[in-house]
């Protein structure tokens, strides 16, 4: 997950240390080093930094020249082998990397065909064997660094060295971040400039499809396709250590939500491959409980709606703290039992977990964090993707959450022939357009800072909707009352004249969910309702006809019903995000919150 490379005078074992050090933040959960004196010295192991440094003697490494790297699991448990950097059969390439290789499976069997051997289980350690072949017929390290990169596809920050080119690194950047720093006679690359800001604020950025070839006074920038050389502006950057780690963001809540574009898309491309196996399991199972808490929860109620939809599989969705102690005499050998956790440590997903292990049930758990509980206890398992989240209110993690629910539930449909294949077509077309989707969504940020203006004082919200929208109208209110401390309701659009209603009054907002879709009209009916109490309605749709019933209208990308979760919830984000700032909270960290709850 961080990235951070020196070529220069001085030692570069104790810089790299240092700049792992303040890559801590990001999330890891190993590390590792490669340094250069004649040959390549590698030390690497699960664990912190700390432990490390004193465990392996990390900074006792020798040579001037070397990358380091704190390892976020992807593929594969957080383990000592499993951390990078990874070498080649002849232990002369390292690499270090971020990201996903989508096609890395492919890869694999093909290397070992022409007799490689892999030590690893991971996607990163295919690339140093790629170069390894292409390196038998290049003239240059260089020329078989291009002819192998070309063959990856995924997202891939690199970090490379080669034991006999002693004058350069080289590093590459495709849809993962990686900046170059500028010194006098030395040169940095990191995945995020704290890492050497220290030593540096002279910074290049490398844009997707790059690579840059570094040596200590001088540097050079390629089209990864061409092989030619681009012109890179050097900017200087004043931003403090703080600022930094934030990339420029206020708070990692906001450089979460912006990164959600990327982070649906690394679910989507890192389970392409998988999600049909898993969905054949499930397809036998008839009876279906979802368990799960928090965020996590409102994406099972949102897996209900899908799974019923698509597959016409009932599915019962509940908190895992109350299944734990009430369905010991339902949950049996035919159940399939899905945990949806983003941390996979949650005590009460895990109790869950546990009960439906020993009735004999089938576990599926969804979650972010590879090799956590979770997924130690399960028998099958999915994960998001999204990368680490440091924020307490979950984005990114319930948006990927939200995509592969989707994903197993069109696959499920497809198995199980319980739809029309036209409209599973347009369904997989459409998931693909999601990350484009969201990134249009986040272009409203300033219409929903002056609406959070206007609301700040507020004092309770409510919000609605019908079908799927359910989920996000819950998943909206959570996020407001987390960070915001205002008080805020979720429900079903149908509830409101049971109850609610009595709560309208003049300028009580509302926000509507209101996709096309199914209850489009009764959406609209509920809306009369509460314009006729003088409530102010915010409503989320697509179709026009809403903006004549609504205070405010936020337009939405035409998208299915069923897709339209994965999007809505964007703009609902922001709005709670922003009048938190408003009010003076830290929306990183709000009171009474942890982020992953280990205690029951
Ligand atoms: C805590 C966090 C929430 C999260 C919930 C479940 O309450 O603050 O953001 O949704 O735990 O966490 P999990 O890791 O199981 O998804």
């Amino acid at each position: 997950c961080g990235i951070i490379g020196y070529i220069g005078d001085r030692e570069a074992a104790e810089i790299l240390v240092e700049g792992l050090k303040r890559l801590e933040y990001r999330g890891y959960d190993s590390a590792g080093i490669v340094t250069e004196q004649g040959e390549l010295f590698i030390k690497k192991g699960a664990g912190k930094i700390d432990e490390l440094k004193e465990k392996l003697r990390l900074h006792e490494m020798p040579g001037n020249r070397g990358i380091g790297h704190t390892r976020w699991a992807t593929h594969g448990i957080p383990n000592d082998i499993n951390a990078h950097p990874h070498t080649d059969c002849t232990g002369k390439i390292a690499v270090v990397h971020n990201g996903i290789i989508e096609n890395y499976l492919e890869l694999r069997s093909e290397l070992e065909k022409k007799g490689h051997t892999f030590k690893s289980d991971t996607d990163t350690e295919v690339i140093a064997h790629l170069i390894e072949e292409a390196l038998k017929d290049s003239s240059t390290f260089e020329d078989a660094l291009r002819k192998a990169l070309l063959k990856l596809r995924g997202s891939f920050a690199l970090g490379i060295m080669y034991a006999e080119d002693k004058e350069h690194l080289y590093f590459v950047r495709n849809e993962s971040p990686l900046v170059l720093g500028i010194g006098n006679g030395e040169m940095f690359a990191a995945s995020d400039i704290p890492a050497f800001l220290p030593y540096t604020n002279k910074v290049v950025f490398l844009d997707d499809g790059e690579y840059a070839v570094v040596s200590k006074d001088a540097f050079t920038v390629k089209d990864l396709g061409t092989g030619k050389e681009k012109k890179k502006e050097i900017h200087e950057i004043n931003w403090t250590l703080e600022m930094a780690e934030k990339q420029g963001y206020p708070h990692f809540m906001l450089k979460e939500i912006h990164e959600q574009p990327k982070a649906v898309k690394e679910a989507i491309y890192g389970n392409l491959e998988t999600i049909d196996q898993v969905a054949k399991e499930i397809a036998k199972y008839e009876k279906i409980f979802v368990v799960a808490m928090g965020t996590s929860y409102h994406a099972g109620i949102a897996a209900k709606y899908l799974f019923q939809r698509l597959a016409n599989k009932p599915v019962l969705v509940e908190e895992a703290s109350e299944f734990r102690y009430e369905f010991e005499n339902i949950v049996d050998e035919n159940s399939l039992v899905i945990a949806i956790t983003q941390s996979g440590e949650t005590a009460d997903t895990l109790a869950a977990i546990r009960l439906a292990k020993k009735k004999g049930a089938k576990v599926l758990s969804i979650v972010n964090v590879v090799g956590s509980m979770a997924t130690r206890l399960s028998d099958l398992v999915i994960y998001t993707h999204a990368g680490p989240e440091i924020g307490v209110a979950a984005t990114k993690t319930y948006t990927t959450q939200l995509t592969v629910l989707t994903m197993l539930a069109i696959a499920l449909a497809k198995i199980l022939n319980t739809v029309d294949e036209d409209y599973l077509k347009k369904l997989e077309a459409e998931l693909l357009e999601l990350p484009r989707y969201i990134e249009a969504v986040l272009g409203y940020e300033n219409k929903i800072k002056s609406l959070a203006d206007e609301l700040v004082d507020r004092r309770d919200f409510f919000y609605i909707g019908r079908g799927i929208s359910v989920a996000t109208a819950l998943e909206g209110a959570l996020k407001l009352k987390e960070i915001s401390y205002i008080h805020a309701e979720g429900l079903s659009a149908g509830e409101l004249k049971h109850g609610p209603l009595a709560l309208i009054e003049e300028g009580v907002p509302v926000v509507a969910i209101a996709p096309s879709g199914k209850t489009f009209d009764k959406m609209v009916s509920n809306i009369q309702e509460v314009n006729a109490r003088k409530g102010l309605v915010i409503s989320l749709g697509d179709n026009e006809e809403l903006e004549k019933v609504s205070e405010v209208f936020l337009k939405m990308p035409k998208i299915d019903e069923l897709l339209s979760p994965v999007v809505y919830i964007v703009p609902l984000q922001l709005l709670a995000y922003h009048l938190a700032v408003l009010r003076g909270n830290d929306p990183d960290k709000p009171r009474n919150l942890a982020k992953s709850v280990t205690v029951e």
